[in-house]
């Protein structure tokens, strides 16, 4: 596979209506190490648009990284691969699963030499960096939201389909979670936040039906039925009808937007001339975030640039292999060569 620094197009709304062959180059090293590494080897997690983050951030052998969102280590691991064996990626993950085997964690294991995984939430990505000694990177990338090892661990309370505990933190060692959350706010305040976060527009009914019966759902199903006793059934479609509501709430217990926010100042700040910041979306208000960033700093500054004006976005193929990539959307800023104004 040859990786062009600069060129478009990789994962583009450009139609492949056939599996492209470059699709098996990146299967192939993340199932191979997964299938030795992952106690999971049934189900291999397979990273969202891995070949377009490796076109447009082109991690090379030296190149200083950072991935700030490790998870299940899968776009890690290709990183690491590609950096060593004299670059180094700061890997940052506020979730202690991260830090498992099966993991980011058993991807540092790999490379213990390139790498390092700290718990750190990324908004504190420049603190982060100072502490490692790391003045700036080449590549930073962050792929947002939860990983599926979060919905599939029914105590962490972040899936209406396994009971659970109506929790939602990703870093449980901060204080609020989303029982807190519910019992703090009044029931126009959770409409409002279900509307917002959620675009859900039975915000109202819905709050209603959580807040004005006692006691307050105490579980994640009990929390999902009440919900789905709002929605009226004409409406429902094909998603569950509590998939906006538990978005929202996830999305204010780890003020998801406030730290992408910040995450975006910081890392842009943190890119060495040439460097690249890509940023993984699967929701509109992010996405929204991200391409509002991203234009002010081309606006505002002649040193950077977008790689691409639009998003680039999952193939057919990508999606139909892995569904939870449909929503996703890829947007990356460069920092130019040569930028002194
Ligand atoms: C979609 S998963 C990343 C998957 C990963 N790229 C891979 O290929 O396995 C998102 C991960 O980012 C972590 N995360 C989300 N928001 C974060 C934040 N603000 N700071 C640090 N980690 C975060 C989550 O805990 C989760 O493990």
């Amino acid at each position: 596979m040859v990786l062009r620094k600069g060129s478009t197009g990789y994962g583009t709304a450009q139609q492949f209506t056939e599996p492209r062959r470059e699709y098996a180059d990146f299967l192939t090293p993340i199932n191979s190490f997964f299938s030795i590494d992952c106690v999971n080897v049934n189900k291999p997690h397979i990273p969202v648009m891995l070949h377009s983050v490796v076109e447009a951030l082109s991690p090379v052998d030296g190149a200083n990284f950072a991935d700030v969102t490790a998870g299940a280590g899968g776009h890690l691991a290709a990183i690491c691969e590609r950096i060593a064996p004299s670059g180094y990626v700061m890997a940052l993950d506020q979730d202690e699963r991260a830090f498992q085997d099966d993991a980011a964690g058993g991807v540092v294991a790999r490379f213990p030499k390139n790498s390092v995984l700290l718990r750190a939430n990324f908004e504190e990505i420049a603190a982060c960096a100072r502490k490692q000694g790391l003045e700036g990177f080449d590549g930073i990338l962050a792929d947002l939201g939860v990983s599926s090892m979060h919905f599939d661990e029914m105590e962490r309370g972040f899936s209406f389909r396994h009971d659970g505990p109506i929790d939602m933190r990703m870093d449980t060692r901060q204080g609020e979670n989303a029982y807190d959350l519910l019992a703090r706010l009044k029931q126009d305040q959770l409409a409002d936040l279900i509307f917002e976060l959620g675009e859900e527009r039975f915000s109202r009914r819905i709050a209603r039906s959580i807040k004005s019966k006692w006691p307050m759902p105490n579980s994640t199903l009990e929390l999902a039925k009440r919900v789905q006793d709002a929605v009226p059934g004409a409406v429902r479609s094909r998603r569950h009808p509590a998939t906006k509501t538990f978005q929202a709430l996830r999305m204010a217990v780890n003020r998801e937007l406030d730290v992408l926010e910040t995450f975006i100042e910081s890392a842009a700040a943190l890119l060495v001339p040439g460097g690249r910041l890509g940023i993984i979306t699967f929701h509109s208000l992010e996405d929204r975030i991200v391409k509002n960033k991203f234009r002010n700093f081309v606006r505002e500054s002649k040193n950077f640039q977008l790689f691409s004006k639009k998003p680039l976005t999952p193939s057919p193929f990508e999606v139909q292999e892995n569904p939870r990539a449909r929503s996703a959307k890829f947007r990356v800023l460069i920092r130019r060569q040569d930028d002194r104004e």
